[in-house]
């Protein structure tokens, strides 16, 4: 099997697969890049901050394998994948624990002002009386996307007192009944943003969460309020949050994803205090890549396996066949001639 990972793959893993595979590993390459290095691949391991577009698809006529070693499918053309039949496996489980996390992470450093208070320290600031915080314990927390992460995060926080009060696209009466059962209320958009003194978002990016978090929906917020996103980056209108942060509106933001994501870029949002930026880590722990890892490897040797089974089916099929056909060629006694460009020019059969 011949593969191409394309985002860093816990080492281990990668070794492995090198062991029984044909492996090239060119982690986070543009996609121009990749579509020289993709044309005889068989299998595609990818996370975010590649672009896995139908012309980088269409460079790999051999293609039959795409593992997602994370959620997110918004730098994949699904359309695509469904149209050429290509398999796609998605890893997401592993890294739910880690976001919700980091999530509570990120609410921690802005309730306490962590960024600030180690910058000032740094420069000789002892700035005690500036520096109070507030508790979480006590406070509502919005989760807009209550789903596999974002109801995690609702079970930590309540375990420390938060008030969770969640969204969710798909609210069956059954997963409002599971997420009553987390300790969970369920509640329309505009209420958790208007109800919540921290805001997290946990939805994937598509048409219908591109800037959800907008200008409007960040004028909803409560005064004094703080939104963390480890979503994705065209979920929340930066410039919109820019606004909303600078004028006070908001007291803070945390965000691991970003409108512009990559070595070199520098957020404006960077200029303000009140601001906490991460480099898309949301899924990055020892622990949860380790996992991952292990998946990626079990996933392709599952593939593996089914495609030689398939093909050893294939060729018993074929062989059935043609005893099949012989015996029938046999029983009416007949020779079964075969025509090649050789047997045409030497010995010119003609039928
Ligand atoms: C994910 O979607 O799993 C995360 O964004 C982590 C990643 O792909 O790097």
């Amino acid at each position: 099997m011949k593969i191409l990972v394309a985002s860093h793959l816990e080492p281990s893993a990668v070794r492995q697969l090198q062991q029984h595979y044909d492996v090239i590993c060119a982690f986070d390459q543009p996609t121009a890049d990749l579509s020289s290095l993709i044309g005889d691949r068989e299998v595609l391991v990818f996370r975010s901050g590649v672009e896995i577009t139908r012309a980088l698809m269409d460079c790999a006529p051999e293609l039959k394998l795409l593992v997602r070693a994370g959620c997110g499918l918004d730098n994949l053309d699904c359309e695509y994948v469904r149209k050429r039949g290509i398999v796609l496996r998605r890893i997401s489980e592993p890294a739910a624990q880690a976001v919700a996390e980091m999530a509570l992470a990120l609410m921690f450093a802005l309730a306490r002002n962590i960024r600030q208070a180690d910058a000032m320290l740094r420069h000789g600031e002892w700035a005690k009386e500036t520096l109070e915080g507030h508790l979480l314990a006590g406070k509502v927390l919005g989760i807009v996307g209550a789903g596999n992460i974002g109801s995690r995060l609702g079970v930590l926080a309540s375990t420390m007192g938060m008030e969770p009060i969640g969204c969710i696209a798909d609210s069956t009466p059954a997963v409002v009944q599971t997420l009553r059962e987390k300790g969970i209320t369920v509640a329309d958009f505009h209420t958790v943003l208007a109800a919540a003194d921290f805001v997290s978002v946990h939805v994937p990016l598509n048409d219908s969460t591109r800037n959800l978090i907008n200008g409007r929906a960040l004028s909803l917020m409560k005064e004094g309020s703080y939104l963390i996103n480890l979503a994705r980056g065209g979920v929340v209108d930066e410039t919109a949050l820019y606004f909303a942060l600078a004028t006070g509106r908001l007291c803070g933001a945390a965000l691991d994803v970003h409108e512009h994501e990559g070595q070199g870029q520098i957020s404006p949002l960077a200029q303000l205090s009140n601001v906490v930026l991460t480099p898309h880590i949301g899924a990055s722990t020892v622990e949860t890549q380790q996992q991952i890892g292990v998946r990626v490897v079990e996933i392709i040797e599952a593939f593996v396996q089914q495609s030689e089974q398939q093909s050893e089916r294939q060729s018993e099929q074929q062989c059935k066949q043609q005893s099949e056909q012989q015996s029938m060629t046999a029983a009416r006694g007949e020779t079964d001639i075969r025509v090649t460009a050789g047997a045409l020019s030497h010995e010119m059969v003609r039928i």
